[in-house]
């Protein structure tokens, strides 16, 4: 099932998200969805709060991914209960979106390099290095688990300067070829 985007401004995109427990209800059949969401909507990452719900998920998939990439490092995995250990590697800059800011692509700096502790759906924990395009998506997602998007890394003059589209599409006032919850419509809020 497609799941309608919460927009920027969102309340439930600026708050912690909470761990995903052992019996999480439906679990399955969330993260199916989370990942059918993000192919139909075109996205390589999608987490959690980016469906109205509060839970430490996020999912990647890079295989169709943005043209010019390195393709030999594309993968697709469901991160549960992620946690980011330790980052290595050069700032880069990169020119990022989010499906939940459409419209929107800025610059933004991060580690080259991350190592994240996750479950998989199997239960199954894992200790990795990424590295490249996949470092990138992961750190994007997991900023959602921590309530932040890109817009968070920008200098407060960017912000100014991007301050009108950012309250446009807030308010619902932007075009997107999939569904999206706005800030004041917040009724599934958990
Ligand atoms: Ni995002």
């Amino acid at each position: 099932m497609i799941l309608p985007i919460t927009a920027f401004g969102h309340p439930i995109l600026k708050k912690r998200a909470e761990d995903v427990s052992k019996d999480e209800p439906n679990l399955k059949e969330f993260v199916d969805n989370m990942f059918e969401t993000m192919l139909h909507a075109s996205g390589v990452g999608l987490a959690a709060p980016q469906v109205n719900k509060s839970l430490r998920i996020f999912v990647v998939d890079t295989q169709l991914s943005i043209e010019g990439e390195d393709k030999s490092t594309a993968f697709k995995q469901a991160f549960i209960n992620p946690e980011i250990l330790d980052y290595d590697g050069e700032e880069e800059f990169y020119n990022e979106g989010c499906l939940s800011v459409p419209d929107i692509h800025e610059d933004v700096a991060r580690p080259s390099k991350v190592l994240i502790r996750y479950f998989d759906m199997e239960g199954t924990k894992h200790e990795e290095w990424f590295d490249g395009f996949p470092a990138r998506v992961i750190q994007h997602e997991y900023d959602h688990l921590e309530g932040k998007t890109f817009v968070d890394h920008l200098t407060n003059l960017r912000k100014i300067v991007l301050k009108r589209r950012l309250n446009d599409i807030s308010k619902g006032a932007v075009r997107t070829d999939y569904k999206m919850i706005f800030p004041s419509q917040k009724k599934n809020f958990r």
